[in-house]
């Protein structure tokens, strides 16, 4: 079980903070595992050619001594548009990377990371980097070239100056919801249940710490427990002042 820290505080008030922890910890403690690739019910039924979510992988970095310097598992679906050479104009396109097709490699180096995603002809790479003051990392470049057979020309589009998942040294960033990371005016990037470490990996992912879409989930359970904690003070309140009544019924017999 991978312990989650908090980012920010429940916007909750701290009287219900107790009543409310046995529904949080719940969902807390939800699982996490690959496993669970639910059915997006609430996609929007867009172009005929949109595929379903994409497969998660796992892609891992390791350093000169083959140590593991770089963990990563995610889907990844391009959203990518540029000149079809059958239509003679720009078209959208949303294609989703395969796991089992997808080669590794990737670098690392005290407060730099990168990891290269290869699948025919599409290379994607992502640049992580670590302000050692401030001891916080984050996406900081994606590039990606592309050569798909109906492209006029081959596709490259790189942003340097990202600022995606910010976690802090020694955690893993985790984001299960469906995320997308605009990179240029041609490329946008969707991840699916991701979860990365770029610096600091100790043979295994660090605790997470979740993004904020995530964090949005609480909300549902927060207002369930906050809502049934408040029927419970009822029900004991009214309980106290019923016995007590009756109680001083008979004192006064
Ligand atoms: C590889 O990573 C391990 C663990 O982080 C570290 O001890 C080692 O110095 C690294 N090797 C190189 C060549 O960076
Ligand atoms: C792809 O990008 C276009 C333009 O930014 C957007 O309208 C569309 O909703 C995106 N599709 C997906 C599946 O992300
Ligand atoms: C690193 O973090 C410190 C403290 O938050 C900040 O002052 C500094 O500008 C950051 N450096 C870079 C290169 O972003
Ligand atoms: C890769 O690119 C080459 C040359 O542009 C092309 O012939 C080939 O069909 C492409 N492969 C795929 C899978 O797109
Ligand atoms: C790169 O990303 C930044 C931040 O999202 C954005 O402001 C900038 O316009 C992007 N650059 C390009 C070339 O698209
Ligand atoms: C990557 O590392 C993780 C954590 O150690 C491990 O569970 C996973 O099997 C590795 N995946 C690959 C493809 O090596």
């Amino acid at each position: 079980m991978i312990p989650i820290i908090r980012k920010q505080n429940m916007p909750t008030g701290a009287i219900f903070s107790l009543l409310l922890a046995l529904t949080i910890h719940q969902t807390l403690t939800t699982d996490v595992s690959p496993t669970v690739v639910a059915p997006e019910t609430s996609s929007p039924p867009a172009s005929p050619a949109t595929p379903g979510p994409p497969e998660r992988g796992n892609y891992n970095v390791t350093n000169s001594t083959d140590t593991l310097c770089l963990l990563a598992r995610m889907g990844l679906q391009l959203n990518i548009s540029f000149t079809s050479s059958s239509h003679g104009k720009t078209v959208q396109e949303v294609l989703n990377l395969h796991p089992n097709l997808i080669k590794v490699s990737g670098s690392c180096t005290p407060d730099f990371a990168a990891l290269k995603l290869t699948e025919d002809n599409i290379t994607l790479t992502f640049s992580f980097s670590l302000n050692s003051t401030s001891n916080k990392y984050h996406l900081s470049g994606l590039e990606l070239s592309a050569a798909l057979p109906d492209m006029a020309k081959r596709l490259v589009v790189s942003n340097t100056t990202l600022n995606y998942m910010v976690g802090t040294l020694g955690h893993s960033y985790m984001c299960q919801k469906e995320k997308t990371l605009s990179v240029t005016q041609d490329f946008s990037l969707n991840t699916f249940q991701l979860q990365v470490q770029p610096f600091g990996v100790n043979g295994d992912f660090g605790a997470a710490e979740e993004c904020e879409l995530d964090e949005d989930d609480m909300l549902i359970p927060i207002i369930v427990g906050a809502a049934l904690a408040v029927l419970v003070l009822i029900v004991i309140l009214a309980y106290l002042i019923g016995r007590n009544r009756s109680h001083a019924g008979y004192q006064t017999i």
